[in-house]
């Protein structure tokens, strides 16, 4: 039975690399709704509409478990849409918060798109888990445009990365989550901005460790089917700056709502 791993667009990848990584033997079907992309910007309500069509369409071929990768689809949909699912749904917050509470103490530093920042869901759902701690939460809207065009350095991205940074910087954080799809690839820039004390959580590794997926049919390599919502020409070239290299099985332009 596969896994259902959906996204607003072709960042959600960085969680399919993490997912094949832990979980090599199991066929994924991955929805990039590249049509809509971004939902980072979007009401709750739109974000909802989008995921609930989303994972139906997961459900229909097949998924036994879905993994929301997206965090704005995490923060504003996941915790609704759970309600009433029949498969087990996963977002990438509480992964993501036990991480970054197992790196360490002191104040915690969280980036994401404007929704799921103002969204509050990581911030409350880290006071939940530790009472008392300091956390900063701060959008980053350039990072998704800057990963998409592929700055993941130099001197302009290393300028914005500082900006927004400045303000968690003041505040000592000792450990920030990439609460975004995109923002594993600037690690790098993130962690020459903010020096070697910070820890940074990749909420892609956190989700793939954190889920107890079962192996599967025993096969030497699961298969990743990718399915899109616009044409899938022009995310081709950018599928493996998020994936890492490696199989793709096949691509799919798909129309929602489904069936
Ligand atoms: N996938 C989104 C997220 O992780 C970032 C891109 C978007 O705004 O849709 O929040």
């Amino acid at each position: 039975m596969p896994l259902g791993v959906f996204d607003s667009g072709i960042g959600g990848l960085t969680v399919v690399r993490a997912l094949r990584a832990a979980f090599p033997r199991r066929d994924i079907l991955y929805v990039g709704d590249t049509a809509r992309v971004p939902y980072g910007n979007k009401s709750a309500e739109t974000v909802q509409t989008y995921s609930r069509e989303i994972t139906d369409f997961l459900e229909k071929k097949g998924a036994e478990r879905i993994v929301a990768a997206c965090n704005t689809a995490s923060a504003l949909a996941v915790g609704v849409l759970a309600r009433t699912k029949k498969v087990p749904l996963h977002g990438m917050i509480e992964s993501g918060v036990a991480s970054a509470l197992a790196a360490g103490d002191g104040p915690v530093g969280v980036i994401g798109t404007p929704a799921t920042i103002a969204s509050g869901a990581y911030q409350q759902a880290l006071a939940k888990a530790r009472p008392g701690l300091k956390v900063v939460a701060q959008a980053t809207p350039l990072f998704v445009p800057l990963v998409e065009e592929g700055w993941l350095e130099g001197e302009v991205t290393e300028k914005i990365a500082r900006t927004y940074l400045e303000p968690l910087i003041r505040e000592k954080i000792r450990v920030l989550v990439l609460a975004c799809t995109h923002y594993p690839l600037l690690k790098g820039v993130l962690g020459k901005v903010l020096g070697p004390h910070v820890r940074l959580v990749d909420s892609s590794e956190a989700c793939a460790a954190s889920l107890q997926a079962s192996e599967g049919e025993r096969k030497e390599k699961g298969e990743l089917k990718i399915f899109l919502t616009d044409e899938p020409g022009p995310f081709l070239g950018r599928v493996e700056s998020f994936l890492g290299k490696g199989s793709v099985g096949s691509v799919e332009r798909i129309h929602l709502p489904y069936g």
